[in-house]
């Protein structure tokens, strides 16, 4: 009999829903919610109550989708953690309930791993160890892949994550929630050396992403007074400059732990391996470096409960199951 697993991802603010059978991702169901546009974050309150509208049917679109019926599947797997905690409580909730009602195993998945094993849904997959810079919009970190479950973090940010850091330097230009993209967008026709900016550098592997928000608000503040024009006709210069400055940080942190550790296999994942500079630069380094490197599809980068679902077809093939009194961790690490 094949292994269908019906994946559910609800850490923050899309909701999803995937069906894996045999390892093969046949849908990824994403609804996005809208609602936090305005307030310049993500709401918690409003994410979960979000959560509860969507999360039905989205799983029935993906169940129906799949050619799959319910009878079928082999277990539903889940986020566990980490993520915000009243979001997590719904997918959760859903998955307990499923899995009871058909008697199959529940299997817990930690959506950072989840991030970097969404490597495994298509070709070429990296092979280990690998190197895996995962940036989101809650987390920073380098991680040392030595197997599909085996993984451990050797850097991290002390305090913001980089998405955050595009995310508030967006808001203080003035742009809608969340950011990144568009910063991401206008820094295309922008020159990233129009203005410079303070790169920091942590000792080691860890990223400290806190100073640039500080410097982009002083920044701001000062061209302000002398016109107020100034974003409106410097927002493309404004946007590379900032962009480039973090892509900056991160991959210095990248060529260190790969020199460090040896490794030439070297992949990204999570919403910011979605940002065009990004890619680019590692590709640009990967040449010089001679790195492999692996950069994920686009769908497969911001939130999406495919990546769950081939978590925790490994998680299955090791039989590693949840019992029914398995609850959400907002904090889980890697
Ligand atoms: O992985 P993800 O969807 O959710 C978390 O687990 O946090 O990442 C969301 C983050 C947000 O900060 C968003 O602004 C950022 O990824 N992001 C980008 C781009 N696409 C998404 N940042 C820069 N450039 C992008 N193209
Ligand atoms: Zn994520």
């Amino acid at each position: 009999m094949k292994i269908n697993i019906l994946a559910i991802e609800s850490s923050c603010d899309e909701t999803s829903a995937a069906v894996i059978s045999d390892g093969k991702i046949l849908n990824n169901i994403i609804a996005t919610q809208s609602v936090h546009e305005k307030y310049g974050g993500v709401v918690p309150e409003l994410a979960s109550r979000a959560h509860q509208l969507h999360l039905i049917p989205v799983i029935h679109e993906a169940i129906q989708s799949s050619g799959i019926d319910k009878s079928q599947l082999s277990a539903v797997a889940f986020t566990k953690g980490p993520g915000l905690m009243g979001s997590l409580l719904v997918g959760v909730s859903f998955a307990k309930s499923f899995a009871y009602a058909l008697g199959i195993p529940l299997i817990e998945i930690n959506h950072m791993q989840a991030h970097i094993l969404a490597h495994f849904i298509d070709d070429p997959k990296p092979k280990f160890p690998f190197i895996c810079l995962t940036v989101s919009g809650g987390h920073t970190q380098l991680v040392l892949v030595e197997d599909y479950l085996t993984m451990k973090v050797i850097g991290e940010t002390m305090d913001d994550a980089v998405g955050e850091a595009f995310d508030k330097s967006a808001k203080l230009l003035g742009l809608p929630y969340p950011g990144g993209p568009l910063i991401d967008k206008y820094a295309k026709e922008g020159n990233p050396k129009a203005f410079a900016f303070p790169v920091s550098d942590m000792p080691g592997l860890n990223f400290s992403f806190s100073g640039i928000k500080t410097a982009v608000l002083y920044f701001l503040r000062d061209r302000l007074k002398e016109d107020p024009e100034f974003i409106t006709k410097n927002l493309n210069d404004i946007c590379a400059s900032v962009q480039y400055t973090l892509i900056k940080m991160l991959m210095q942190k990248l060529k260190r732990a790969a020199k460090e550790y040896q490794i030439n296999e070297i992949a990204i994942a999570g919403g910011v391996s979605a940002n065009f500079g990004l890619r680019n630069e590692l590709q640009l380094v990967a040449d010089i470096e001679r790195w492999n490197i692996y950069i994920p599809k686009f769908e497969y980068c911001t939130d999406n409960a495919a990546m769950i679902a081939m978590a925790a077809h490994f998680k299955y093939l090791n039989k590693e199951f949840s019992g029914l009194d398995v609850v959400p961790e907002a904090r889980m690490k890697l």
